[in-house]
């Protein structure tokens, strides 16, 4: 189950992700906004994040102008790793090396086209363990007070 949502900076790239997620048959939910009109990201990224966090969706995704102001509010989630994408590269080497469990891209920085193609990439890479795991765990404890170094 994905979890999706956007302000009105990301709501084209959203839809066309969820045209790609209706053809392919996977399931998500979508938090919103489904209109042009201007709203605040935080609300949007928050309510995704928090799908993810309390593993209601294994995965989300989160569009807005630039993809960054919603990672922001995502990466304030406990349990969430999210990723501002731009390119396949990146998209492959977060779910690898990352473990990441959000990707956040924006409408005014990639075409649809591109969208739905990096959601694809986020959707099927597998995280790669090994020694990504040692880090992604520090990254755990880091949100939980207990890093040390
Ligand atoms: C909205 O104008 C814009 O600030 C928002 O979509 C996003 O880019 C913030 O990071």
């Amino acid at each position: 189950m994905i979890a999706i949502g956007c302000d009105h900076g990301g709501l084209d790239i959203k839809n066309a992700i969820k045209d790609y997620l209706d053809k392919a048959e996977i399931e998500y939910i979508d938090y919103g906004t489904n209109t042009p009109d201007s709203v605040d990201y935080p609300e949007y990224a928050y309510k995704v994040a928090t799908a993810v966090s309390k593993g209601e969706c294994e995965k989300g995704i989160i569009c807005c102008g630039t993809g960054i102001g919603v990672a922001m509010v995502a990466n304030k989630v406990k349990g969430v790793r999210a990723a501002t994408v731009t390119n396949e590269f990146c998209a492959e080497m977060t779910r690898r090396h990352n473990d990441a469990n959000v990707i956040t891209m924006g409408g005014r920085v990639i075409d649809e086209a591109t969208a739905v193609r990096l959601a694809e990439i986020f959707i099927n890479t597998p995280f790669d363990g090994d020694r990504h795991t040692r880090r992604v765990d520090m990254i755990s404890q880091i949100e939980n007070g207990e890093f040390s170094c």
